[in-house]
């Protein structure tokens, strides 16, 4: 288990979690994870997070191959989420570090989580603290919900390395460990199923946290993430930032996803009909079927759509299960600036355009549009109706992109 030089005396120490498909218990992460960890050697050596349960011994290894465990001297503990902070307990155990250091909200987050808290050395810190380390200094930027409260950033000028924990990350498992080191698509859409999955909710605080490192004038040329791969260079740097303040400013986009279930394929031929009205006003369009693809797959669609069109049939006088508990995913994770439309087809009841409208309404999308619903199987007219649907949403989200 070998350890990497990032920067001279500064190693990456993580693990590499190549098995994991399930992110957090709530999101998919097909290429597997990491859990960075990074040492700092110097007067005082420093380690910045742990990593998950189960994986403390791989990282215990690198961590040997660069220095003895136990002469680490501050452990700084960047975010209490378990995928980091997992291993904690066995590490301060290992380590006996005469410091741990956290935020404000992270020493509330450890007493909530850990039994043993009480006796170990933690120092709270603030943004605008730091501490020296010998030659080169930590300084600690509070990154208040981005993504929990605890979130802290660790910076050290003298390296321009920014140690960002959640941010920046991406669920990759690979022998690579620098962004520059792949395909930068691939990198992308890992960069957005991350954002989109984990971090859309608090785009406000990326975009305030984005002004503070430029009023902080933080000068950086590696952003160290705790999953994923390193940003190296400025030029990477600069995409990094750039790519989080275009996910956070959520701007429309010209694209529309259509999302929905079906019973006995009437609304699904519903979709298709909607498609191709998008589809002959120029709006490409994605079609996604909620028993073959996951939340978490259609989320990572959304960030490139600003249309989203919902459909179900009514069933027992409300939606489809698996587009209630998409709405709901959806809403949590709080898209903003987008248009909607609902669709869908009903036996006797018909509920369904209303429980969908509420779901597209409590999100805050525009819905310019009326919806559909059609009784029992579509016609060619109820068809063509959809179609037409799909050409009155296409020209509304041209209108909202700006033509
Ligand atoms: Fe990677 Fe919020 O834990």
């Amino acid at each position: 288990m070998q350890a990497l030089e990032i920067k001279k005396d500064i190693y990456w120490v993580g693990a590499v979690d190549y098995a994991s498909r399930d992110f957090h218990g709530y999101s998919l992460c097909p290429q597997g994870t990491t859990y960075n960890t990074y040492v700092a050697l110097d007067e005082k050596n420093v380690l910045f997070d742990t990593v998950k349960h189960g994986f403390s011994e791989v990282m215990l290894q690198r961590l040997s191959n660069v220095i003895a465990p136990e002469k680490i001297d501050y452990l700084v503990v960047n975010h209490v989420e378990l995928d980091h902070a997992g291993a904690l307990p066995h590490i301060i155990k290992i380590c006996k570090p005469e410091a741990v250091f956290c935020s404000p909200m992270g020493q509330k987050a450890i007493e909530a989580h850990f039994k043993g808290w009480a006796d170990w050395p933690l120092r709270v810190v603030k943004t605008g603290d730091s501490i020296s380390i010998g030659k080169r200094s930590v300084h600690f930027v509070e990154t208040r919900m981005l993504h929990w409260p605890d979130s802290m950033f660790s910076y050290i000028p003298e390296e321009k390395l920014l140690i960002s924990n959640d941010a920046f990350g991406q669920n990759i498992a690979s022998s690579e460990r620098f962004a520059d080191e792949i395909n930068r698509e691939v990198l992308e859409h890992a960069m957005t199923e991350y954002y989109y999955n984990i971090v859309l909710p608090y785009s406000q605080q990326v975009l305030k946290t984005l002004a503070l490192a430029e009023e902080l004038k933080l000068d950086i040329d590696m952003i160290a993430p705790d999953h994923g791969l390193i940003f190296r260079g400025k030029d990477d740097v600069r995409y990094a930032l750039e790519t989080y303040r275009r996910f956070a400013e959520q701007k429309p986009q010209k694209r529309a996803l259509i999302v929905y279930d079906t019973m006995w394929h009437s609304t699904e031929k519903m979709a298709y009909a909607i498609a191709e009205g998008l589809n002959q006003e120029g709006v490409p369009v994605r079609i996604m079927d909620m028993k073959n693809n996951h939340h978490s797959a259609v989320m990572t669609e959304l960030a490139r759509c600003g249309l989203v069109v919902a459909g179900s049939p009514t069933h027992n006088n409300t939606i489809l299960p698996y587009m209630a508990a998409m709405l709901t995913y959806m809403k949590g994770l709080r898209p903003q600036n987008r248009i909607g439309g609902a669709f869908g087809s009903f036996g006797w009841s018909g509920e369904c355009l209303k429980i969908l409208t509420e779901h597209l309404e409590g999100m805050g999308f525009e819905l310019p549009v009326e919806p559909v619903k059609v009784k029992y199987v579509p016609g060619e007219d109820a068809l063509e109706q959809c179609t037409e649907m799909g050409r009155a949403l296409a020209l509304a989200l041209k209108t909202k992109c700006g033509g």
